[in-house]
């Protein structure tokens, strides 16, 4: 029998702990943890994402605040809001949604926020402290950080011996991911889009992590027996059956066939997606503590 990893479930226990955190810093510093969402434009996905992240946010006991600009916002304007938001005391966190419109160009826009308050953990500083093995003055990427949670509820801290395959090379989540498991003592391979023969490679993972953005691309045959399969994917596609014009969120993993297969799997929706939040959470918190040195 396969264990469904329920993301739900420990998310809900991370949130328990920061919500604890944040109300312990506000009692004993008089410092509340502040979240600054930044989102341009109106695509409905990103709004529901950055209005959940919020929310949540508000349930943490966090100032939460949110700018929302108009799809033709200017570079300038949008580094000029990312330089306030830097200066103002109460915010420990900044997050600006992304994708951004195609004529912004996000890469400088990341960088000019300040490291100690990338919540995302996307600045170079960053990334470079995770690249070089420090997972502790730094700020780790959510989506990552959050996966490597439900790997540690099957495996522990120690992936020692086991060989884990990612799919998907991104800054925001694959290279940040293959380096945490490196870091736990996994023996990582990276597999991408120009990888030749990628079934075979994924069948040398205990530990299968595939974020490449292709609905059920991973075939139950491209899993080893008793593999723990992570599914970062979240792709929206057509359900006729629910009515016409509805929609159904579904992950990069065939879950019905794989699930037969695996010794472990998150489910689409309910596995990766919660953790990203909660992490986002403990982000926020550790950045409210990182300014008391
Ligand atoms: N868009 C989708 N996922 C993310 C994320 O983790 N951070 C940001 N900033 N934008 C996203």
């Amino acid at each position: 029998m396969t264990t469904v990893i329920d993301g739900k479930t420990i998310s809900a226990s991370v949130i328990e702990a920061v919500t604890a955190s944040a109300t312990a810093l506000e009692q004993e510093t008089g410092i509340r943890p502040g979240l600054a969402v930044v989102i341009v434009g109106d695509d409905p996905a990103s709004h529901a994402y950055v209005a959940s992240k919020g929310r949540m946010a508000k349930q943490c006991g966090f100032h939460s605040v949110q700018h929302t600009l108009p799809v033709e916002t200017t570079q300038e304007a949008l580094l000029k809001l990312v330089g306030e938001l830097n200066a103002d005391p109460a915010i420990h966190g900044i997050l600006v949604q992304l994708p951004l419109p195609k004529h912004l160009d996000s890469e400088p826009v990341i960088q000019s926020i300040l490291p100690e308050k990338d919540v995302d953990g996307l600045h170079v500083v960053n990334a470079g402290k995770l690249a070089t093995g420090d997972l502790e003055t730094g700020l780790l990427s959510c989506t990552p950080a959050g996966s490597m949670l439900l790997v540690r509820t099957i495996h522990g801290a120690d992936l020692s011996g086991l060989n884990a395959v990612v799919i998907g090379r991104s800054n925001l989540f694959g290279k940040p991911m293959g380096q945490l498991l490196l870091n736990a003592n996994a023996t990582v391979t990276m597999a991408h889009s120009r990888t030749r023969d990628l079934a075979a490679i994924c069948r040398t993972a205990d530990i299968l992590v595939a974020a490449v953005g292709r609905p059920h691309m991973v075939k139950a045959d491209w899993v080893k027996p008793g593999a723990t399969v992570i599914d970062v994917g979240i792709n929206r596609v057509p359900a006729p059956d629910k009515g016409e014009g509805k929609t159904r969120l579904i992950g990069d993993v065939a879950y019905a066939e794989v699930a037969e297969i695996a010794g472990a799997i998150t489910p689409v929706p309910g596995g990766v997606g919660p953790m990203t939040i909660a992490m986002l959470m403990a982000n926020t918190v550790i950045a409210a503590h990182l300014i008391l040195g």
